[in-house]
């Protein structure tokens, strides 16, 4: 039986690799801090990786596979240092933020990429996945998978994002609803089972190298209009440039009070990675209508008015609405 650790395991990314792993048949052990159940069929062992012992109940044994998502890069070196020489394959979970260029449009896994945080540098998400990438490649380069996902969504999403727009449409009904003028604005996730597949994938396969997960790039507004058509949201859509929306204090991409996936001008290559290596590794991607129907399963099931993460209050939505009109 594949024995697979999986360092994290009880969270949202993780968790469904962990499940993946179960469901592929393997053995999975799941490291984390216990506040948390890991999936069902999996092991989990309690640890903390800002403690210098997080890893001696794993490091006695020898692993097929080890996936790694952590952003912190002392937490990644450690977990190299202690069970890297003993480990037959290492999948790690970077980011499309190690790239140093948001302006390339269709650019590849060859994209020069940030400069990693050096020690006592303070944190930064693009270089810590730079400096964790680097670790990786040093102590497990010729038996690692280094994954750069663009935007995950799907079930669960805890950063609210891609959910907003299919729940907005949800629950404004025949009532309008705020969208930014991203006319040429492209739009690219991956659904996070498909990620979760492809990691599972790569471990069986134990493929080495660098490769975007990534899936294909869309327009924003099509997106927009899939997520309308899922949702069955037959009220008015009112298209309001940047310029109106930053007056009112509605923000890009993320966060509260936020338009989620809306970019500023000056990012035209985010969401457009290429996908052939993906692909290319043995990548498959469902279709976005599917995932749009899955999100918007699980918005119904979490609430569609509940508080968010990311995206306007429908009341704060309304209140932008009205001083537009
Ligand atoms: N969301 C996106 O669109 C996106 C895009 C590109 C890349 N990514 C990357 O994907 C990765 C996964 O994201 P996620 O948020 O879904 O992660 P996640 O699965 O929630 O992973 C975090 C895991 O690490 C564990 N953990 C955290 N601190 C720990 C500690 N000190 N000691 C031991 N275990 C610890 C957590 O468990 P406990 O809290 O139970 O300890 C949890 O199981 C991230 O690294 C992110 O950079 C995300």
């Amino acid at each position: 039986m594949t024995d697979v650790l999986i360092l994290g395991g009880t969270g949202w990314l993780s968790g469904r690799i962990a499940r993946a792993w179960v469901e592929a048949g393997a053995s999975v052990t799941c490291l984390a801090r216990g506040g948390r159940p890991a999936p069902e069929g999996a092991a989990l062992v309690v640890g903390d990786r800002d403690s210098a012992d997080a890893y001696d109940a794993v490091a006695g044994r020898e692993w097929d596979e080890v996936v790694d998502v952590s952003s912190n890069p002392a937490h990644v070196a450690a977990a190299l240092e202690a069970v890297g020489a003993r480990t037959a394959h290492w999948t790690y979970i970077s980011s499309v933020s190690v790239y140093a260029r948001a302006d390339v449009v269709g650019g590849d896994e060859q994209v020069e990429t940030l400069e990693p945080t050096g020690p006592g540098e303070p944190s930064d998400y693009g270089r810590d996945k730079a400096a964790a990438e680097a670790s990786v490649r040093a102590v497990a380069g010729d038996r690692a998978a280094i994954v750069r996902p663009g935007l995950i969504v799907g079930p669960g999403d805890p950063t609210d994002r891609f959910g907003y727009w299919v729940s907005r449409f949800a629950l404004a009904g025949d009532e309008p609803v705020l969208v930014p003028d991203a006319s040429g604005a492209s739009a690219q996730v991956i659904d996070v089972d498909d990620l979760a597949a492809f990691a599972v994938h790569l471990g069986r396969e134990r493929w080495s190298g660098i490769v975007n997960a990534v899936g294909d790039v869309h327009l924003l507004v099509d997106v927009l209009e899939l997520a309308r058509t899922a949702a069955g949201h037959t009220g008015e859509v009112v298209v309001e440039p940047a310029d109106e929306l930053i007056a009112h204090g509605v923000a890009h991409w993320a966060g509260p009070k936020s338009l989620p996936l809306w970019l500023p001008d000056d990012m035209p290559g985010f969401m457009t990675w290429r996908n052939e290596g993906f692909r290319g590794a043995g990548g498959t991607l469902r279709p976005l209508a599917e995932t749009v129907d899955r999100t918007l399963a699980d918005e119904r099931a979490r609430g569609l008015d509940r508080e968010r993460r990311a995206g306007l209050t429908r009341a704060d939505e309304l209140a932008i609405l009205g001083a537009l009109a």
